[in-house]
């Protein structure tokens, strides 16, 4: 009865952040925060899934298809407002959407390398900004 308590108010108070670690949803497709997914988390799930397709298809050797628009990580509201309009995720947010660019040019020959710079980019920011999603990055990173 004690441990089911605690477990719960555990869950209630890392739903409320899409930065804390348990908060992941894309397994499932539920949206588990109890505020809904702010437009910021739903793009990323988005990029996440993108990602995850892409590296399969370059390991195939065809051409990733990437078609979320990476500039929209400037724009889109996020949970935590305050973080997202410092200078430290501007520029982190700069160095992604250039990895994506490069991708979206490189040849099939480069395109493995350039797609774990991409992913870098992701694990860049998330590491300084948000490292609650980075155990689901890091297996974009693995070989
Ligand atoms: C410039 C910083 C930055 C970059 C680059 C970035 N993210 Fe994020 N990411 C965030 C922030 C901030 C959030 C929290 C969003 C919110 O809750 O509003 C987030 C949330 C997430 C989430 C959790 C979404 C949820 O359901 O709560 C995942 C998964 C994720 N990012 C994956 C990625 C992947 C994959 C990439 C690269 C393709 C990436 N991120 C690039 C900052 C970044």
């Amino acid at each position: 009865m004690y441990l089911k308590t605690t477990a719960l108010a555990i869950l209630a108070a890392v739903f409320v952040l899409s930065c804390s670690t348990v908060h992941d949803n894309t397994a499932t497709g539920n949206d588990t925060n109890p505020n809904g997914s702010s437009d910021l988390a739903v793009l990323m799930n988005e990029l996440y899934n993108e990602a995850a397709l892409a590296r399969q298809e370059i390991a195939l050797g065809h051409k990733p298809r990437l078609k979320a628009d990476a500039k929209k990580i400037l724009t889109a509201a996020a949970t935590e407002p305050e973080k997202v309009a410092s200078p430290e995720y501007k520029a982190l947010a700069g160095s992604y959407i250039e990895s994506v660019k490069m991708l979206k040019k490189s040849s099939p020959a480069k395109a493995t390398e350039q797609f774990k710079l991409m992913a870098t980019a992701c694990m860049n920011c998330h590491k300084t900004l948000c490292p609650g999603p980075t155990k689901r990055i890091q297996k974009l990173l693995a070989d």
